[in-house]
């Protein structure tokens, strides 16, 4: 059996930089057309020059392949008006992360005012650019998605016309607020698919499956499923593939990141299929995406075949997601 995807696109995606980069974009220069890179380098990417020498750099190194890099910018109190105007044809999204919530997010914002930031959130609106957020509070970890909701609502209700996407959702509530709010979406990982908090702690500790936002409940993962697995036209695929060396996953103090860019279409077909939803995995991992982004990425077909194949225990040194275990299709080729 066979599948042939149109143009995949995996709408947030950690590529890092330096010895990392040129390790792990091939595996998303193989399998997806074109991804939305995260700007959580460090320094975070900040100006104009800084967008356009990353995209040099992930060009190189995904070689010869057919893949085009979004990126996205960090966001910045200080950013004006007229330098989002001048940053717009470069850039794809504006991330905002909440001041330390996540891997290397020191220098995000500590309060998010709507009036205080209204110039920025009001020039996205005029010119178009998306703003992809991080929502979580500094909260008991697992209600901290929940506790961010308020801001999603306010931030929503005040800028109608600004398109806001709710990065990697892993609550039922946050499902919810898709559906009553107009110009909220959402990426949604492979990992919050297919697993709870029950598989990161509540056998052995799995370094490798500890992400942020943590896994949540049963509960959760269902309301997640059923959005997906139906191609609700708010959500598409975003892996937040966030690969970090073994060094720093199987320590004391591990990093938060799921590693899962080279089996995730292999993984989300083997999905779709057992729950007799594949047709619906266009949708989910391309279609819905170019819509919500207003975006024409080169064609690329990526054909997957339902030929079984073992995750090998590490990808250029860094650990993926199910190492060792089968997966029931295998991507063929472009
Ligand atoms: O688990 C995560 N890893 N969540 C994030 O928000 C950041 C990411 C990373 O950059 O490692
Ligand atoms: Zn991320």
């Amino acid at each position: 059996m066979r599948l042939t995807l149109q143009t995949p696109l995996d709408m947030h995606l950690h590529l890092r930089d330096g010895d990392m980069l040129k390790n792990v974009a091939k595996y998303s220069a193989r399998d997806f057309a074109g991804a939305l890179i995260m700007p959580n380098l460090t320094p975070p990417v900040t100006t104009i020059e800084a967008v356009n020498e990353y995209k040099k750099r992930i060009l190189e190194a995904c070689g010869d392949e057919n893949f085009t890099p979004y990126v996205s910018l960090f966001f910045k109190e200080s950013y004006t008006p007229r330098f989002l105007e001048q940053a717009k044809p470069f850039i794809s999204s504006i991330k905002l992360y909440p001041n330390g919530v996540t891997t290397n997010s020191e220098g995000g914002v500590t309060d998010i005012d709507t009036k205080r930031l209204s110039p920025i959130f009001e020039a996205m609106s005029e010119l178009g650019i998306p703003l992809c957020v991080h929502g979580e509070t500094d909260g008991f970890v697992m209600d901290r998605e929940r506790e961010f909701g308020a801001v999603y609502r306010k931030l929503s209700d005040t800028f109608p016309k600004l398109t806001i996407i709710m990065e990697h959702i892993t609550t039922k509530e946050s499902v919810e607020l898709l559906k009553t709010h107009e110009n909220l979406y959402a990426t949604i990982t492979l990992h919050h698919l297919l697993i709870t908090l029950d598989d990161v702690v509540g056998g052995l500790l799995n370094p490798h499956l500890f992400c942020k936002p943590i896994a949540k409940t049963y509960e959760d993962r269902a309301a997640l499923l059923t959005v997906a697995l139906n191609a609700h036209e708010k959500v598409m695929f975003g892996s937040d593939s966030a690969p970090h060396p073994v060094s720093k996953k199987e320590c004391c103090g591990c990093a938060a990141g799921v590693f899962s860019a080279p089996i995730a279409l292999s993984a989300l077909a083997g999905l779709f299929e057992k729950q007799g939803k594949l047709t619906n995995l266009q949708a989910f991992v391309s279609d819905n995406a170019r819509k919500i982004y207003n975006i024409t990425p080169p064609k690329k077909e990526v054909v997957l075949e339902k030929t079984e194949w073992t995750v090998p225990a590490a990808f250029d040194s860094v650990v993926p997601m199910f190492a060792g275990q089968k997966l029931a299709w295998s991507v063929v080729s472009q």
